[in-house]
């Protein structure tokens, strides 16, 4: 086994994992959330788990917090085949719902959270002000937690998440209930917190949220991985095409675009051509202003995971 602080060091270790709910009156019924799921998180990584609602993050996630046990395969998290109490202690968590007792405080719950981790003291409130300034509710921190937002109720149960200073986090859709701002915000916490050396494993269900910011992903499509490795290297940067935005394209020009075998959308005012290659891009360029129409924009358009999810789930 490798040691603490090796960047090899594999902090989750999923393996073939397969959940069967028994569900109905006579649990005659089964659901199979989850079929034979394999994936690893390393040390030092962020990695996102995604795929729609449904597809089985939040039973694997629960699976590997202990929650609910596996009906199939195996899953080892630090190094302890789950459930395992003792790797439990080293994971912050941040639940799909957070159940945050009502009647206390922002930091009277952050602080509970500590103190149920072990701290104590001076050490936990001095911490508490710290987490809850890193997540945005500082302000709020002495308003019952009935009285909070979706939003900064979401961001309480991350700063208790945090609160232990875990060397692990396990967040079950941590953008949710944000608004735009809200979400920027948190994946910059979340860049923060992994620069500093934390591990990260979030679930989210829009792609758009990890392209950016995870080094690995792992996406589920009904309970299978369908797409699994390092954003670099699933996304290589190719350009699939360049979208041109033209105004004032004349009918001849039109004709000439589609005959020359490119792609013509037509909008409001303008036309947004999609053209191949690169050669063809200022070949067509010329010629577009050259018919006295104008150029309002070129777009080179690279694979994102959305377009890598669709080819691959389909
Ligand atoms: N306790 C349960 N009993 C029966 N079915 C469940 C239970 N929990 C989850 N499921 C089913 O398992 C599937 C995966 O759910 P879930 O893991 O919550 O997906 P996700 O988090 O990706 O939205 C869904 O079809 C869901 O209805
Ligand atoms: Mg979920």
């Amino acid at each position: 086994m490798a040691s603490q602080g090796d960047s090899d060091e594999c902090l989750i270790d999923v393996r073939n994992l397969s959940k069967t709910f028994k569900t109905g009156l006579f649990r005659r019924r089964f659901v199979d959330a989850v079929k034979g799921v394999s994936f690893q998180v390393q040390r030092g990584q962020i990695v996102g788990f995604l795929g729609p609602n449904g597809s089985g993050k939040t039973t694997v996630i629960k699976i590997l917090l202990g929650l609910i046990r596996a009906t199939g395969g195996s899953a080892r998290v630090f190094g302890e085949l789950v459930p395992s109490v003792r790797a439990r202690a080293r994971i912050g968590f941040l639940p799909e719902n957070p159940y945050v007792y009502p009647y206390l405080t922002a930091r009277e719950f952050v602080e509970l959270s500590g103190r149920l981790s072990g701290m104590a003291g001076a050490a936990v409130r001095r911490r508490t002000e710290e987490v809850l300034d890193r997540t945005g509710v500082l302000y709020a921190a002495d308003r019952q937690v009935r009285r909070l937002s979706k939003g900064m109720l979401q961001r309480t149960a991350l700063g208790a998440a945090l609160v232990a200073n875990p060397e692990m986090l396990i967040l079950d859709e941590p953008m949710s209930g944000l608004d735009p701002v809200g979400r920027k915000e948190v994946r910059e916490l979340l860049l923060e917190e992994r620069a500093g050396g934390r591990t990260i494993f979030f679930s989210t269900h829009i792609l758009s949220d990890v392209e950016a910011q995870c080094d690995h992903v792992t996406i589920l499509r009904q309970g299978e991985v369908v797409v699994s490795g390092s954003i670099r290297n699933l996304l290589r940067g190719e350009v699939l095409h360049t979208d041109v935005t033209i105004a004032g394209a004349s009918e001849p020009l039109r004709r000439e675009l589609v005959e020359a075998g490119h792609k013509v959308h037509e909008r409001p005012d303008v036309v947004v051509v999609e053209v191949a290659g690169e050669r063809a891009v200022a070949e067509m360029l010329g010629r577009v202003l050259e018919s006295g129409a104008q150029v309002l924009e070129v777009t080179p358009r690279r694979e994102t995971l959305e377009d890598l999810f669709m080819k691959r789930a389909l």
